[in-house]
This record gives structure tokens, sequence and C-alpha cells, in this order.
């Protein structure tokens, strides 16, 4: 399977799927990394990895979020990409683009969902005083940080943690489960049916 991943900041949920994907068993190739912000740190990573890079600006298109989605979209399939990881790319997506990717876009969020979608998911977590956190990898549906979950690692909170502290162990299991989840869709293991995220053979 041809993957691009799309980022908008330093890329480190990238680089673990990039170093797992190198793995010779692993079934999904990482072909195409696209930032939305010229400079992302990602992109010299993923630069540096050997894997070629593209800078799709959302900043120029305004408010008009179609319009760089389809510029986005040109791209993916000029590259044959047959799967999509959201990993850190802080825009979101209109019903268009996600129904071009249904079934074929992943997104990788830091908490458990249905809990803490959105933004802050750390300090939230630790105000409310959950003792278990963590992240989900989910496929993406027009609606943010929903969508059938693929996977999800768990975490316990410290009655001493701070969100900085709580966001590296967090980050530790993105980093983890991401490769995991990639594994099993790419492989055809894990598949979007119905609306449903059904694991099993094909068939
Ligand atoms: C991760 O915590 C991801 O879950 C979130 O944004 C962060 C991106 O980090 N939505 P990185 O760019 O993968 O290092």
């Amino acid at each position: 399977r041809r993957v691009a991943i799309l980022i908008s900041g330093r890329g480190s949920n990238m680089t673990a799927l990039i170093e797992a994907a190198k793995a010779k068993d692993y079934p999904a190739e990482i072909v195409l990394v696209i930032s939305n912000i010229a400079g992302a740190g990602g992109l010299a990573k993923a630069s540096d990895a050997g894997i070629e890079t593209a800078t799709v600006e959302s900043k120029p298109f305004g408010k008009d979020r179609e319009a760089f989605e389809r510029k986005l979209h040109d791209v993916l399939v000029a590259h044959n990409i047959e799967l999509v990881c959201l990993a850190g790319f802080m825009r979101l997506l209109t019903p268009w683009f996600v129904k071009q990717w249904e079934g074929r876009m992943l997104n990788i969020h830091p908490a458990l969902l249905p809990s803490y979608r959105g933004l802050h998911t750390h300090e939230r977590a630790l105000a409310d005083g959950v003792k278990i956190h963590g992240a989900t990898v989910h496929f993406v549906v027009p609606e943010m940080d929903s969508g059938p979950i693929v996977m999800q690692g768990a975490v316990a909170v410290h009655d001493d943690d701070t969100p900085d502290a709580l966001a590296v162990r967090v980050l530790g299991v993105e980093h983890r489960i991401y490769p995991d989840a990639l594994r099993l869709v790419a492989s055809g293991g894990t598949r979007l049916e119905n609306g449903f995220c059904k694991t099993g053979n094909a068939g």
C-alpha cells in the first residue's frame, strides 16, 4: 500500500511510521510526506529519511478549505496514494475531502476517544482527575476526532503529573500504536465496513 503522511509540525509520529515501514514484512510503504505549513520541522526529517516531501500551504487559501483540499487531493492522486495518515495535521478537513478518502484515512489523537476531542487533551484530563489517559488511532469521518477506532493505548496518570510529563508518556504510546494500526489497515486485517471498524479476514 502506498501511504502519504500529512503533517503540520515536528513529525515525531511521522518518524515512527517511517521507521516501522522499513521492516521487510511491513504492508505499507511511506512514499510521500505533505505539510500544510512551509518549513514544518517534519519535512527535513522526512527528506533525511529519503522520503519525497511536498508543501501545500493552506494559508493562501484562507477560508476556502475546499480549494486547499482539491490541491492536496491532486497531489495525493498524482502519487497514486492509497492510504493517508494524518500525523499532527492541524487542519480541519471538509466532508468532501473526507469522502474522497473514506476508509482510507487515519488520524492519531492524544486522548482515549471519545473523551477529550480537540486541543489541550492532557491539561483537561489532569483537571478532571482521570486515572487513565492515552491515545487513539481512528478512521477519519467529517466530525473532528471522531470515527471508528482502530487502536488505543493507555497510560496511568500519576498524582504529581504535569501536562508536559503526561504528554511525553502519551507520545510514547502514540509512536507504538500508530505503526501497529497502519499495519492492520494496510494489510486489510482491519477495515471500515458500514461505518464500523471490522477486524478479521476479508470476505
Ligand atoms: C501528537 O500528539 C498528535 O497526536 C497530535 O499532535 C501531536 C503531533 O506530534 N494530534 P508530532 O508532530 O507527531 O510529533
